[in-house]
């Protein structure tokens, strides 16, 4: 993946630093290539790298490297992982962003474990070839956490399927994880939003690719394959190159979207992946050629307030310079399409208010809570997820646990024409402001609990909701002898259901009485009264 390690020295030699690149790990130039992982350990922990040449800066890495390894399986592979929380005082868990992994694992907060401890995750790669990612998803702390390091790519790939494809391969796959990073006069990961930004997102005046500033990379004028994550807090990109060259969006989350969309410029939202093709066949050799987020105006204000870095700011994001070879690829011009779900046959649709109410970010008027069920959904359905943006803030909406399609954006009323960006599947849309973007998405097959949250992490933590996929039919209920008691007991899974009675299997009514949590069952102990001489049933709310 990424540059061969000779081309990474000799790029990181042009830089201004000082500092001897070590394998892995940031320099102040050059394009560095995160190690690749392929199971065993993550440990999160305190360490110090030289991000700016000259300086050691404290971050939290991931076995040592920010951004952490990249992951990099196969489809039908198994990943396995022992993560390892070495923080000295904060709870950690890790959310594997994109990839469809079993509730259990899949980084719910009140998966996180205490300093010290460790837990296991083991999942099979059960979808298509994409570029994912992984990142904390700690109960309040996940904005500060991602912050100061702990993010790094999930790569499904599949090289012989790509080269078949004629897609660029190997050294000429250039995944980027793009963060910015604000500066505030010292080269520390300094998280610390005012009140201004906790309402905008905490936005930087910096750009870091792959954990370095300024970086530089050397490429020929044939065909480069660049995988673009948008790691930032709540920065959105406006992705696009100085000299405004047209390139190719062929992948998002979900993998490749079976269009191939010339553009100049498109919105990359935190959280959100984006692969594109670029050729510099028509560059002199020696030309540099700059990737920039380059400017909007689409907010009233954002970021660190009036003085500080806003959202829409035009930023550098990396430079390209061109050397003479040119392996002579052309663009494909057909790519595989995605299977999607079908809108037209669509059971139901919900609607999520984006609001503020109370000062918080809300959605439906709530902001999170940990412990509690927002909303049940059965499995192999089509449902339509509808996003109303009431607010004059960008909102990138996520879903745990499956992938959508968008199906409209309207404004005002008005239906928008469909962004580039807007084909294939996601499990990140941006909704602007006062907009209503409409999905569709059907889950399986993994089911459980799952999280929808807006991606901006400093509104994360608040506007944020649970939801249980139950596998679309009729949960178990068992009926036992205990100690001489009768109980009845149903997956704890099993949200939208309740315990029913009745005398003579005719008039049914819910048992008095709540049930108990116990480990993964609700639990309801019979009356003695009662005894044998009732029926039970679950029944849907
Ligand atoms: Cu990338 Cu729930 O997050
Ligand atoms: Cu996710
Ligand atoms: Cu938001």
């Amino acid at each position: 993946m990424g540059l061969p390690r000779r081309t990474f020295l000799k790029t990181a030699a042009l830089g201004a630093g000082s500092l001897l690149p070590t394998p892995g790990v940031s320099v102040g130039a050059g394009l560095p290539v995160p190690p690749v992982f392929r199971g065993g350990t993550l440990t999160v922990a305190p360490a110090s790298l030289s991000v700016w040449p000259g300086w050691l800066t404290s971050v939290l890495a991931i076995n040592g490297s920010v951004p952490g390894p990249t992951i990099r399986l196969r489809k039908g592979e198994r990943f396995t992982a022992e993560i390892r929380n070495g923080l000295p005082a904060q709870n950690l868990v890790i959310h594997w962003h994109g990839l469809l992994a079993p509730a259990a694992v899949d980084g719910h907060p009140r998966q996180e474990v205490p300093p010290g401890h460790s837990y296991h995750v083991g999942f099979d790669i059960v979808q298509e070839p994409s570029l994912c990612w992984y990142h904390a998803h700690t109960h309040d702390l996940t904005a500060e956490q991602v912050y100061k390091g702990v993010a790094g790519l999930f790569l499904i790939d599949d090289p012989e399927r790509d080269a078949k494809l004629g897609l660029p391969t190997g050294a000429r796959d250039v995944p980027l994880v793009i963060r910015d990073w604000k500066s505030n006069g010292s080269f520390a990961f300094t998280y610390n939003p005012s009140m201004f930004e906790h309402m905008w997102g905490y936005t930087g005046d910096r750009i870091l690719v792959n954990g370095v500033p300024d970086a530089v990379m050397e490429v020929d004028r044939g065909l480069w394959r660049f995988r673009l994550l948008n790691a930032c807090n709540a920065r959105v990109l406006r992705i696009g190159f100085a000299d405004g060259r047209p390139f190719q969006i062929i992948a998002n989350d979900g993998g490749l979207t079976g269009s191939i969309a010339s553009v100049t410029a498109f919105d990359l939202a935190p959280g959100q992946r984006a692969e594109i093709l670029v050729s510099f066949a028509d560059a002199s050799p020696g030309a540099t050629f700059t990737l920039r987020s380059l400017a909007f105006a689409r907010l009233p204000a954002g970021g660190g307030g009036p003085a500080g870095p806003r959202q829409g700011d035009p930023l550098d994001v990396m430079s390209f310079r061109v050397t003479a070879g040119n392996d002579g690829t052309a663009t494909p011009t057909s790519l595989p399409a995605p299977r999607l779900p079908n809108p037209a046959h669509s059971i139901r649709t919900r609607s999520f208010q984006l609001g503020m109410t109370n000062q918080q970010h809300t959605i439906n008027q709530r902001t999170y809570e940990l412990d509690r069920i927002d909303f049940t959904v059965p499995s192999g359905a089509v449902e339509i997820w509808e996003f109303v943006n009431q607010t004059a803030n960008l909102h990138p909406m996520h879903i745990h646990g499956t992938f959508f399609c968008v199906v409209s954006r309207h404004l005002g009323g008005v239906l928008q024409q469909p962004l580039p960006t807007d084909s294939g599947l996601r499990d990140t849309v941006l909704v602007y402001p006062n907009e209503t973007v409409r999905v569709a998405l059907c889950f399986g097959p993994r089911h459980g609990e799952f999280l929808m949250h807006c991606h901006n992490l400093e509104h994360e933590h608040q506007m944020m909701l649970n939801f249980v996929v139950t596998d679309g039919g009729t949960p178990t209920l068992e009926i036992l002898e205990v100690e001489g008691k009768r109980l009845c007991r149903w997956p704890l899974s099993a949200a939208g259901w309740q315990l029913e009675t009745s005398a003579d299997l005719l008039n049914w009514s819910p048992v008095s009485g709540d049930p108990v949590v116990r480990g993964v069952y609700l639990e309801w102990t019979e009356p003695e009264d009662a005894r044998l001489t009732r029926f039970f049933r679950l029944a849907t709310v």
